[in-house]
This record gives C-alpha cells, sequence and structure tokens, in this order.
C-alpha cells in the first residue's frame, strides 16, 4: 500500500501571502513525560514512562524532555534508569528541565552523570504578572536569576567536558511578556552560554496559559526572531499551550513567523487544557503534503499506550485519530464517498470526498467509513451490500429496499449492520 500519499495541495485562489508555506517538519520535541506528566492526577509510574519513552522513540522523536529529576525522585530515578540500562538510542537527545537555583541545577547535572549527551533546559518567569505580583521583581531582578542560572549550568557543564550538553533556556510565559524584555533576557543568556552557529542554544518560547491567540502570538515569534541579536545561533522553539483551543494553530503559525522546533504531546496531555498536540500537527503537515518525519502509521497503537500511560481515553472525534473521524452517518457524504472511492485509483493522489487522507495510510481501512443509521440514504446501504457480498443493486431496487432499511434503522438506536440489510433485502425481494 502507499504510505505517505497525501491529496494534491488545495489551490484556486491566490493567497495573499503566497511565499508563506510550511514545507518541512519542525523538530520535534516531546513534553509527555513533564509537561504531560506533571498534569496527571495520579503521575506515571516509572513503568508507564518506560513504555511511553519507547513508543516516543519508535515513531521517530529526537528530543525527548524525560522530567523534572531534581524536583521529583521518580524522575530522578527514571532518568538513571534510562542511562544506566543503556536505553537512550544514539540519535536521541533528552531534556531535563530545571529552575534557576543552584542546587536544582547541580543536582540536574547530578541526575545525568554519564549521559552522552542531553539538553538542559533552564527557565524562569517573565511575565508583568509574574514580577510584580509573584516575585515582587524588577525586570533586571529577574534578569539576574536567569543570568544566574545559566551561569550555574555552563559551571555544571564545564566540570563535565565529555558530554554533548546543548542548552535551552525559556523565558516561561513568554506571551504575557513584554517582547523587549523578553529579547533583552534571552540576549543577557546568550551573553553567558556564548552560542555559536556551529553550536546553537535554543530559546524556547511558552505560550504559557494560550492568553494570546495564534496570529497575535505568531506576531511576537516574527518580532522575536527578527529583533534577537545572533539569530544564527539561535535555534527558535515554541511550546504552546491550549487553553483557548489553538495550540495547535499557534504552533503552525510559529513556525511560518519562524520558529523551527516545537515542544508538544501525544494526542495533547498537558497543564490543564493540554499541551500542542503532535500527532494532529504532524498528521496536518501530512495533509498538506509535508512529511511531517514521525511513523503515524498505526495511530491506533498511539492512542492505546497512552491511554494505558495517562488513563485518559480519546474523544472518538479527536482530529485525525479519533474512531469516528473517518465514519460518514449521512447519506449525502456516503453517496459522494461511494462515487469517488469508485473512481479513486490507487497510483495517483488521493482524491475523495469528504475524506481528506486516505484512512490506510494511518492503518485504517473502510470498514468504518460507511455504517447505516436512520440518518442514512440509500448510499450507505447500496455501499455496504456491494462491500461485504458483492451484490450490486440496480437503482430501481435500490429505491425500493430504501424504506425498509430506513424504517429498521429507525426502529433501533444504534447503526444497522450489513447482514441485516442483507437480510432485509432478501426479505422483501421474496416476497414480491
Ligand atoms: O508552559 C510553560 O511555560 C512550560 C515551561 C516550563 C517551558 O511548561
Ligand atoms: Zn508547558
Amino acid at each position: 500500500h502507499r504510505k505517505y500519499s497525501p491529496a494534491p495541495k488545495v489551490t484556486g485562489f491566490t493567497r495573499t501571502w503566497p511565499d508563506q508555506e510550511i514545507t518541512r517538519a519542525p523538530i520535534w520535541v516531546s513534553e509527555d513525560l513533564r509537561d504531560g506528566n506533571q498534569a496527571l492526577l495520579e503521575p506515571m509510574t516509572v513503568e508507564q514512562k518506560q513504555k511511553l519513552f519507547k513508543l516516543l522513540v519508535d515513531i521517530g522523536v529526537k528530543e525527548i524532555m524525560v522530567g523534572f529529576p531534581s524536583a521529583s525522585q521518580p524522575d530522578y530515578d527514571f532518568v538513571r534508569w534510562l542511562i544506566d540500562e543503556n536505553q537512550i538510542p544514539e540519535d536521541v537527545t533528552i531534556a531535563a528541565l530545571t529552575q534557576c537555583r543552584d542546587h536544582l541545577i547541580d543536582k540536574t547535572f547530578e541526575s545525568l552523570d554519564g549521559v552522552p549527551k542531553a539538553i538542559i533546559h533552564l527557565y524562569n518567569s517573565t511575565s508583568t504578572v509574574q514580577r510584580e505580583r509573584v516575585f515582587e521583581m524588577s525586570q533586571d531582578g529577574i534578569i539576574d536569576i536567569a543570568v544566574g542560572g545559566a551561569k550555574r549550568v555552563k559551571e555544571n557543564a564545564r566540570a563535565r567536558p565529555g558530554v554533548d550538553w546543548r542548552l535551552e533556556y525559556s523565558p516561561e510565559s513568554f506571551s504575557t511578556t513584554e517582547m523587549d524584555f523578553a529579547v533583552r533576557i534571552c540576549e543577557a543568556v546568550m551573553d553567558v552560554w556564548e552560542p555559536t552557529p556551529a553550536d546553537r542554544i535554543i530559546f524556547n518560547l511558552p505560550n504559557t496559559v494560550e492568553q494570546v491567540g495564534p496570529h497575535y502570538h505568531a506576531d511576537q515569534i516574527e518580532y522575536f526572531c527578527q529583533n534577537v541579536k545572533n539569530r544564527e545561533s539561535v535555534i527558535v522553539s515554541v511550546h504552546t499551550h491550549n487553553d483557548r483551543g489553538g495550540a495547535v494553530a499557534a504552533a503552525e503559525l510559529a513556525m511560518l513567523a519562524g520558529a523551527e522546533r516545537v515542544e508538544g504531546t501525544l494526542l495533547g496531555n498537558g497543564e490543564r487544557t493540554g499541551n500542542m498536540d503532535m500527532v494532529v500537527l504532524a498528521m496536518n503537515l501530512y495533509s498538506m503534503g509535508v512529511d511531517p518525519e514521525l511513523d503515524l502509521s498505526n495511530p491506533d497503537e498511539i492512542v492505546r499506550v497512552v491511554h494505558e500511560c495517562t488513563g485518559i481515553a480519546l474523544h472518538p472525534r479527536h482530529p485525525w485519530v479519533g474512531e469516528l473521524v473517518y465514519t460518514a452517518f449521512s447519506g449525502s457524504h456516503q453517496d459522494a464517498i461511494r462515487k469517488s472511492l469508485r473512481k479513486q485509483q490507487d497510483d495517483e493522489p488521493w482524491q475523495v470526498a469528504y475524506l481528506a487522507i486516505d484512512p490506510r495510510d494511518i492503518g485504517r481501512d473502510y470498514q468504518a467509513v460507511i455504517r447505516v443509521n436512520s440518518q442514512s440514504g440509500k448510499g450507505g446501504m447500496a455501499f455496504l451490500l456491494e462491500r461485504d457480498y458483492g451484490i450490486n443493486l440496480p437503482r430501481w431496487m435500490m429505491l425500493a429496499l430504501a424504506p425498509h432499511v430506513q424504517a429498521a434503522s429507525e426502529k433501533i438506536t444504534g447503526e444497522l449492520g450489513s447482514p441485516e440489510i442483507r437480510d432485509l433485502l432478501f426479505t422483501h425481494f421474496d416476497r414480491q
């Protein structure tokens, strides 16, 4: 079966910004084991973390945040297990989060003892409300915290020269921070870490509580990209949350605005309304003809493992992967699908009405596409008879059978299967 064979690009009108198009996948960063875990009523056990880590590796995530080892003993133990049991593939880099406090930074490095490479992710809050109401500090005081943390990170990294350390800084609550201040604090961290184009640092810009919408956020990312000094020595990363339901849209627009790296979780678990859903963003890219660089050929496995590890069930209408998203109940939709499926050739781009992608590309099949209930018309009924029994009804017979199918489906609450429809066909046409 064809893999990665999306529909042709949607064209037909002149876009205002024709040069703005996502052409490649971002650097994916999983936050499942940290932001995701932190948001669970019952945090994951070490076994659950191990299972989720393996899944992330299997689908091709190359940067995996594994926790907050200085603040949580289970996170510390998990990091030790990964290193001591040689569980980190060579092409995967783990990340550990730390606040800007010396003893926490020291403990983070200690937890990583023996790792060949890792990302140290340092953060402090920068927004006006955090400065004024939580920390009661001036902008300069907040910069001092970040710079102090950056220095301690640098000292620890220098003391362990055999390791490929990569450094990440987040001005937490970036989107509710004054932009000139956000740039200033990042540049102060940059002065300590002294990146080069060959050894870039990561500035991760969180839309922490999604207090700004996707378009506003994109403007902020663009401003940051255009104004931060030494841009070529920086990887700009985004970390969007879903409080307004716009985490995926914000990440996509941020990519258009210059972000190269995206932090998120599988199926969107995370603080409050969740983190950006990597599966949805990856599928959006796929449906636009961009290789998502993640293996999503078996999303049902992703859904199963995430459920086992987080205890959170998937909504049946979850974009791309919910149980019902390749199912059409309405008669006109069923008819349109049936007609276009008949014309679809395997070696041409996918063009089927009401199905944006070929469900087989992600391991689904047509079994779930057409179902018949009291909302359905003759198209669905004919499709099932043809698909399951090779019965190709002439139009007059379809018209005659349809009221019986309709009447039978109105008597039950669920759907009619093809055996019931076939029985109705035989019953009613025997009598005539
Ligand atoms: O949402 C957020 O701001 C965070 C940071 C720690 C990156 O999770
Ligand atoms: Zn977050």
